[in-house]
């Protein structure tokens, strides 16, 4: 609670934040989706947003590099674990380069730095005595030597007998059940009738912590609907945690034990530390110092709307537990849709980041998704034909043609200075004071709302330049005064309007600043750009072609692989 109020007052007071900023961790399993374009997106606008406002943000992330899939995954491929995620972290980082991610660190939570600090905090724990041991008995693959979690086992849903169902739940009537309740159950690894085998197992206490997070959610970690669906949890009653894994598995061993590991996800979000640990340490910083449990740093959680149990229940009381900072903000997103449909490979719309980059240019999704991106859970759908239609429409059509119409009788009429004074005020003054509203909404992650708002003054924009009709005027060299101040009016509203896109296009910004002959910062609204020489007018952005489109489609059913 006084976290979130020490928050408002910095924002209120204009006072520099800290704030570390953290990426659900993609699994080092496979290649990354228009779907982990959706959350890096979001949170690198707000991060750029941040910095703009010049807070120091920290924005870390990592590869979750452990559990069962990926020990299989690189088995099949006859390689080491360690191999596999090496390649896929390679992978993985240069998608988010290309994506214009600008995180500090990316790491792996596979690393010392992880495994010290797991361990660390387990023994906290269970000093706490918040650790319990309890046998517990599961399916087991006796061929392949095994425990079976539940997406590994298949059979015949034992309510309504629909046949081929996953050991958790059937997708056809919705009973959920445990795998060995299914009728006929086989193991997807090696199709052989799984036994029943118990084994000693560690749970974190969960239920112990269900007042402080009740006490906790309520203070405003999370938007109003995602605090209603936690407050049902609550009230059904919170289960204990099984954090440890039988071997063989791909992980941390748990102190003492030789072959039990800790489960990939009590390890995951401990790699937010173990990552912004690594980066202290280049940084000269201390990083311990942003762990304690009165930090003024904020931390803010960028997660899709599947993990919430993880990050609101499970990682808080273990950082209560640990006498740990807690989150500031957990911002939860939900899924991307392609025309309207889950994406899927089958429909061929399962699209890579790479197959979106060798065709397309990342600014044009980063715009497309903020202008439908919102601080609740929604679904975003990627409209194919929408999304060319708007970016042509707004950003070629409109931002960058608002300087392309105005540059040219600068650069060639008054050698590029613009004009000593401001033709409109009261417009100018418009559009100046719109940075307060936009800062908010980007503030609030209400992106869509901060994109629609600086798409009406670059209406407003577009209309006073055809009202003066410059060109007209230019015709005869009396008006040579004029038409300068009208089209450097036209490029200080221009040059506003970079300034609010700019944590969403930065190359767009990067190459309008050169244009423009400056750096831009949030601060920059405030005053107006006169007698300033600017550059002669280059390409900004082009048109997104069709057929590009169709190249990405072709390339994600598989057509350029
Ligand atoms: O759901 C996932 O893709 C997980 N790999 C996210 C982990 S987030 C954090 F806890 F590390
Ligand atoms: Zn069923």
């Amino acid at each position: 609670m006084l976290g979130w109020f020490l928050t408002i007052l910095s924002i209120y007071m204009n006072k520099k934040r800290q704030i570390i900023v953290t990426n659900a961790l993609p699994y080092a399993n496979s290649a990354l989706h228009l779907g982990h374009i959706l959350e890096y997106t979001q949170t690198d606008i707000w991060v750029r947003f941040q910095r703009m406002k010049k807070n120091d943000c920290f924005y870390m992330s990592a590869d979750d590099a452990h559990g069962t899939p990926i020990m299989l995954t690189a088995s099949q491929k006859g390689i080491s674990p360690e191999e596999h995620i090496h390649d896929v972290k390679k992978s993985h980082e240069a998608d988010f380069r290309d994506f214009l991610i600008s995180v500090d660190n990316y790491y792996s939570t596979h690393s010392s730095e992880n495994k010290e600090l797991c361990e660390s905090i387990f023994e906290v724990l269970k000093k706490n005595d918040h650790i319990e041991e309890r046998e517990i008995s599961q399916a087991f693959d006796s061929k392949e030597n095994i425990f079976l979690a539940d997406r590994y086992v298949k059979g015949t849903c034992p309510v309504c007998s629909a046949e081929n169902q996953y050991g958790d739940n059937c997708e056809i009537c919705g009973a959920t059940y445990k795998p060995l309740d299914l009728k006929n159950p086989i193991s997807v690894l090696s199709g052989e009738t799984p036994i029943e085998k118990e084994s000693k197992h560690y749970f974190f206490k969960l239920s112990n912590f269900s007042d402080f997070l009740k006490k906790w959610l309520s203070s405003g970690v999370v938007e109003e609907g995602i605090e209603n669906k936690l407050s049902e949890w609550l009230e059904e009653g919170l289960n204990d945690w099984d954090i440890s894994r039988d071997a063989p598995y791909f992980g941390f061993n748990i102190p003492g034990e030789s072959d039990k590991f800790f489960y990939v996800w009590l390890d995951a979000p401990i790699g937010y530390i173990a990552t912004f640990q690594n980066f202290c340490a280049k940084a000269n910083l201390d990083f311990k110092e942003f762990w304690k449990s009165d930090s003024p740093t904020e931390l803010y959680h960028f997660i899709g709307k599947d993990i919430i149990n993880f990050h609101a229940l499970f990682w808080p009381a273990m950082l209560k537990s640990a006498n740990m900072r807690l989150p500031t903000k957990i911002c939860v997103h939900g899924f991307v849709t392609i025309d309207g449909s889950k994406m899927s490979k089958s429909r061929g719309t399962f699209i890579l980041a790479r197959d979106y980059l060798n065709n397309l240019n990342p600014e044009y999704l980063r715009y497309y998704y903020a202008s439908k991106l919102s601080n609740s859970a929604e679904d975003i759908d990627l409209n194919l034909e929408d999304f060319a239609q708007k970016v042509n429409s707004d950003l070629v059509g409109k931002v960058v043609n608002l300087a392309s119409r105005c540059s040219k009788f600068i650069t060639k009429g008054n050698g590029g200075y613009l004009h000593s004074k401001l033709d409109d005020e009261v417009l100018w003054n418009k559009f100046s004071a719109a940075s307060v509203s936009i800062e908010n909404y980007y503030e609030n992650r209400s992106f869509s709302k901060a994109m629609r708002e600086i798409l009406s003054l670059t209406d407003l924009a577009n209309e006073y330049i055809s009202k003066k009709e410059p060109w007209r005027l230019n015709k005869d060299p009396k008006n040579k005064d004029k038409v300068i101040s009208i089209c450097s009016m036209g490029m200080n509203l221009f040059r506003l309007i970079i300034i609010y896109l700019k944590p969403v296009t930065p190359v767009l910004a990067e190459r309008s600043e050169l244009l423009l002959n400056e750096k831009l910062y949030w601060e920059s609204a405030q005053s107006p750009s006169i007698n300033h020489k600017i550059n002669e007018f280059e390409p900004l952005l082009h048109r997104i072609q069709k057929e590009d489109i169709k190249s990405m489609l072709d390339s994600a059913n598989g057509g350029s692989k």
